[in-house]
């Protein structure tokens, strides 16, 4: 694997690889001496170019786990804001010979575009609304530590999937993995002709009580504009498709990638709810873009078969009395 832009180009065998290699590394932040040198004098950068708090701190985190140094790069501070184009900001961060480029911008595609300009590997952190791999990995693995495995699981993806590169990402990673995903919403916020992608659609919450996972998502205002009217208001949408107590089963699991906008797609209650899931997400996002770094970077092709195998050596390399 060369770049990670996006779930649909990945096979079942590559994300279960994937998410292996995560689970071993997560072995790792058991340990008060967290780092593998595994990258290290190898320089990573970070361009995000629209908000990110959970997604931009994680791959901040995994680069450094394995010893790489990182440049963070957000629009508002950069010379992005001074008309500078994407194309320069890339050419000029190539300058410094990053082995990766994590890059999150608000334009379909921006990730696939960058690797004509760059020699760096390139990972998709959230490209407009189109896909955001490395959210879906995390949540395959979130889910596959607690049940085993996604075969036959029933997943209801609840809210605002139009505008959602979760959503999209997710349809393809779940169901590559065995699980039966629904998407529900409002007509206006579910994409014409999404079945095609291997899902099944809802408009009501009705049969959500069999799911066995409730994956919910915010709505995007940031890419909607002043005069769309895709709800009549937040008040009647909360009150058809607002996951709340009641509508959460005990034995359901609660996802959602974040950030949580309380009273409106979740009530208050349920975000800490026994039943979520939510923390362990955000927890699994470090390991996860470990493991990712570490697919790109420190293995040599397809045909590597012995990463956990090197996973191991390099955690051989960094005993426990080293720090
Ligand atoms: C998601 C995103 O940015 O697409 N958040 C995230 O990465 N944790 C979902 C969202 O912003 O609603």
């Amino acid at each position: 694997m060369r770049n990670l832009l996006g779930i649909a180009d990945l096979e079942r065998g590559q994300i279960e690889r994937l998410l292996d290699r995560a689970e071993s590394l997560a072995a790792l932040s058991e340990r008060e001496n967290k780092k593998l040198p595994t990258l290290s004098g190898r320089t990573i950068v970070n361009l995000f170019f629209e908000n990110s708090t959970r997604t931009s701190s994680s791959f901040d985190l995994a680069a450094k786990r394995l010893s790489a140094d990182t440049v963070s790069i957000k629009a508002a501070s950069s010379s992005v804001e001074k008309g500078e184009s994407l194309r320069d900001t890339v050419q000029t961060l190539s300058a410094y010979g990053p082995s990766a480029i994590v890059v999150r911008s608000p334009y379909v595609g921006a990730p696939g575009m960058i690797t004509r300009w760059t020699d760096a590997a390139v990972i998709n952190a959230g490209d407009g609304k189109h896909e955001h791999p490395t959210q879906a990995l995390l949540d395959a693995y979130t889910l596959r530590r607690r049940l085993g495995k996604l075969d036959d699981l029933n997943i209801w993806i609840v809210g605002d999937v139009l505008h959602s590169r979760v959503a999209r990402s997710n349809i393809f990673c779940l169901t590559k993995l065995g699980a039966k995903v629904t998407v529900c919403g409002p007509p206006t916020l579910i994409p014409r002709q999404i079945e095609e992608l291997g899902c099944e659609v809802s408009y009501t919450l009705t049969g959500s009580e069999e799911a066995d996972v409730l994956y919910v998502l915010r709505m995007q205002n940031e890419r909607m504009s002043a005069d769309d009217t895709f709800i009549p208001s937040i008040r009647e949408y909360a009150s058809r498709y607002q996951i709340n107590g009641e509508r959460l089963g005990r034995d359901q699991l609660l996802m959602h990638p974040g950030p949580v906008n309380r009273g409106v797609e979740l009530s208050p209650d349920v975000v800490d709810a026994p039943q979520s899931l939510i923390t362990e997400q955000v927890a699994a996002g470090v390991a996860v873009r470990m493991a990712v770094f570490y697919e790109l970077l420190a293995t040599r092709g397809p045909d590597d078969t012995d990463g956990q195998l090197k996973a191991a050596e390099a955690v051989a390399i960094a005993p426990e009395d080293s720090r």
